[in-house]
């Protein structure tokens, strides 16, 4: 088993470096949990800053191992990388605006969203290049 899947085995791709990516992606968001209950607000724009980033780190790497399997769910993944950079950025302006306040319910969001992602289109979509390569040998 490996040690870096979250949630026991259930949110695991199988796919080491991807595994390993959603691991500090939840790591971050408990750091930007943490900052939240402090209201260390200088602290919390580096750590969004921090997470809108890493996001856009993984998403590229996901992409680019799954580009090249063609797979007919692959638009709505794409889709679905662009939504969630979308919905920091936009927290982000808010919060420099102060029109939002860090609250565990936009961590709870943003959690949520990214366990659904990998449990129902990441999953899947590894599932679906494995099986190509597999039918491949
Ligand atoms: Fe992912
Ligand atoms: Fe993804």
């Amino acid at each position: 088993m490996d040690s870096k899947c979250i949630n026991g085995n259930s949110l695991c791709t199988g796919v080491g470096i991807i595994d390993g990516q959603h691991h500090n992606l939840f790591k971050l968001l408990k750091k930007v949990r943490a900052h939240a209950t402090l209201l260390d607000t200088d602290e919390i724009d580096t750590i969004i800053d921090e997470l809108f980033l890493y996001s856009l780190y993984h998403f590229e790497t996901e992409e680019n191992l799954l580009k090249k399997y063609n797979l007919d769910s692959f638009p709505k993944h794409l889709d679905q990388h662009r939504e969630f950079t979308e919905k920091i950025e936009q927290f982000k302006i808010d919060y420099m605006l102060q029109k939002t306040e860090l609250s565990n319910e936009i961590i709870d969001f943003l959690e949520q969203w990214i366990i659904n992602h990998i449990e129902k289109t990441d999953l899947a979509d590894f599932k679906s290049a494995k099986k190509i390569d597999a039918d491949k040998l």
